[in-house]
């Protein structure tokens, strides 16, 4: 063969495995409104950045009569690529080559990316979208599933990970997504579970269909298992693009700054009249994030899950920074065991990647009930007091209003090893509410009142002088373990002053091999 020969085979080669399992599944892929493999990589990555690894690898497959039927590449587009700039490593599973399933190479392709980018230091990022292990195949396809999933574990928290969840996502496949970093599936067009349909008719009797068992709502709003539910593929891989701008490529490294052109001293006067001057009535936590943090802009993370609690990334003078806040506009902003739950990952994944965390409080307590104690309150809650107790980072809290009993120390408190504690002149720091207060402490005299004006009058008194005395920032002040009140209107600037003097904090965890945080 003459080099001209072999230079035509090579393009002919390439422009074969382009066509995965040929333009007739593509065309199908297209018809459900599903972009390819290759397109969701192109419109993921800087135009042009792509390097394709092992485009030229085929299935080994010889049961049914596989051998006769090989697809180049099989099935998982894999390769490296920059986002804004900074190198990703990426795989797409493409559905045209027998349903995106996953045979030993394919999973040995996943694995040659996942190596790299834990050499490299490089996010990895994972688009889905297969019928699961490769049937014929057998125990290779599991173990190939394996093998993801142990470089899963070994990577957490050491690069990011993300999951997009473009199609079907079903049986152990659905647990490599699961131990990575954020799950975003598009509305309608994409499913997880651990058993389908079918099997859940079969074993519990249950009527269910595939989206209200794991579509993307499920998921978003219900469960949590994923953290963004998108509108549509773009969206999602937009969101994947403006999710990393926040992220550092890796636990060595500290997030991207970018040019500010927001004023650190900007201040807003309707900041100081944000909390109504009844404690009873909800405001929304968001409206304060936006106004603290550069051009208003906040990614939430979790947006229709847990809402009692809001989490989500945004730039402070152009630095990354995690922001916690209980939500009064939901529940009252209390903690329950979603919130909890939700809660304490996001502060650990912050604090694996060197992302300080802001903590706005408004937070009435733990929800009281037979439903919270018996699902386990008391263990989720601890989830959250073991992130923030453990966290390096620095870490800045507001106090806006209520900060009440064991969800006061939870929230960043001093105690927890909070930075920069403050609170606004609004702030109600004490062991509980006045009216549940007065309950315990005039029980006794309540009861032997029998007019119902005169115990009305006596509770009013009664709850008056206990809000005098403790629905204020100044005792905890008193003892330094608020640090200073504010007003309301400075948040932003005194926000920023606190980290940027914590920007060389240094602090440790005692040697161990790891922690046992309540799981
Ligand atoms: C091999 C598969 C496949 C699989 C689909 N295909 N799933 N080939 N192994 N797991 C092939 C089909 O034969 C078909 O080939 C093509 O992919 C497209 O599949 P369709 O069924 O035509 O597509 P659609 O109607 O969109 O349905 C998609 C689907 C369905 C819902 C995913 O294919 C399906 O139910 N597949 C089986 C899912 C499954 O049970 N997987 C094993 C789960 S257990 P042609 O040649 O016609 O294009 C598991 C364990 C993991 O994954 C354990 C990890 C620890």
């Amino acid at each position: 063969m003459s080099n001209q020969e072999k230079l035509k085979e090579l393009i002919e080669l390439r422009a074969k495995a382009k066509l995965g399992g040929g333009e007739k599944r593509i065309e199908s892929q297209h018809k459900k409104g599903k972009f390819t493999a290759r397109e969701r990589i192109d419109m993921l990555l800087d135009e042009g950045s792509f390097e394709e690894f092992d485009m030229f690898v085929t299935h080994r497959c010889t049961n049914f009569g596989m051998e006769k039927e090989t697809y180049m590449g099989d099935g998982v587009v894999t390769g490296v690529g920059t986002i804004d700039g900074r190198v990703v490593y990426v795989f797409s599973q493409d559905f045209t080559v027998f349903g995106g399933s996953l045979s030993e190479t394919f999973a040995q392709k996943i694995c040659k990316v996942m190596d790299m980018a834990m050499k490299m230091g490089a996010p990895v990022i994972g688009i889905n979208d297969s019928g699961g292990a490769r049937i014929q195949e057998g125990v290779t396809s599991l173990a190939g599933y394996a093998e993801i999933f142990e470089r899963n574990i070994l990577a957490s928290g050491v690069i990011p990970q993300i999951s997009a969840i473009f199609g079907p996502c079903a049986g152990g496949a659905v647990y490599s997504p699961a131990l990575t970093d954020f799950i975003m599936m598009t509305d309608k067009a994409s499913y997880m579970f651990v058993t389908g349909p079918k099997v859940v008719k079969t074993v519990t009797g249950e009527d269910i269909t595939t989206e209200d068992l794991g579509g993307a709502n499920v998921h978003a709003s219900k469960s949590g298992v994923a953290h963004f539910n998108c509108q549509d593929e773009e969206e999602g891989l937009l969101l994947i693009r403006k999710l990393l701008s926040y992220l550092p490529q890796n636990n060595l490294e500290e997030a991207p700054v970018t040019e500010c052109n927001d004023p650190i001293e900007r201040k807003d006067e309707s900041m100081n009249s944000i909390v109504p001057e009844n404690p009873n009535q909800p405001y929304n936590v968001k409206d304060v994030i936006y106004n603290i943090v550069d051009n208003g802009e906040f990614l939430e993370i979790h947006r229709d899950y847990a809402k009692n609690i809001v989490v989500g990334f945004s730039k402070l003078n152009g630095m990354s920074v995690g922001i916690v806040a209980n939500q009064p506009n939901f529940l009252a902003g209390v903690l329950d065991i979603d919130s909890s739950r939700k809660a304490a990952r996001f502060v650990r994944f912050c604090d694996s990647f060197n992302i300080p965390i802001l903590t706005l409080v408004d937070v009435p307590g733990f929800l009281p009930g037979s439903s919270q104690e018996y699902g386990g309150i008391i263990i989720h809650g601890a989830k959250l007091m073991f992130a923030y107790g453990e966290a390096t980072v620095p870490k800045v809290t507001v106090t806006l209003r209520k900060s009440y009993g064991g969800a006061h120390d939870v929230m960043s408190s001093k105690q927890l090893r909070g930075d920069v504690n403050y609170a606004w002149p609004s702030a109600e720091i004490a062991v509980m509410g006045a009216a549940g207060a007065i309950e315990v402490l005039e029980g006794r005299k309540l009861s032997t009142i029998e007019d119902p004006a005169e115990k009305a009058k006596y509770i009013a008194e009664k709850e008056a002088e206990y809000k005098k005395q403790f629905a204020n920032p100044y005792n905890a002040a008193k003892y330094g373990y608020i640090d200073d009140v504010i007003e309301p209107m400075n948040t932003r600037f005194r926000v920023i002053r606190a980290f940027q003097t914590l920007a060389t904090k240094k602090e440790t965890l005692p040697p161990k091999k790891h922690s046992n945080i309540p799981l």
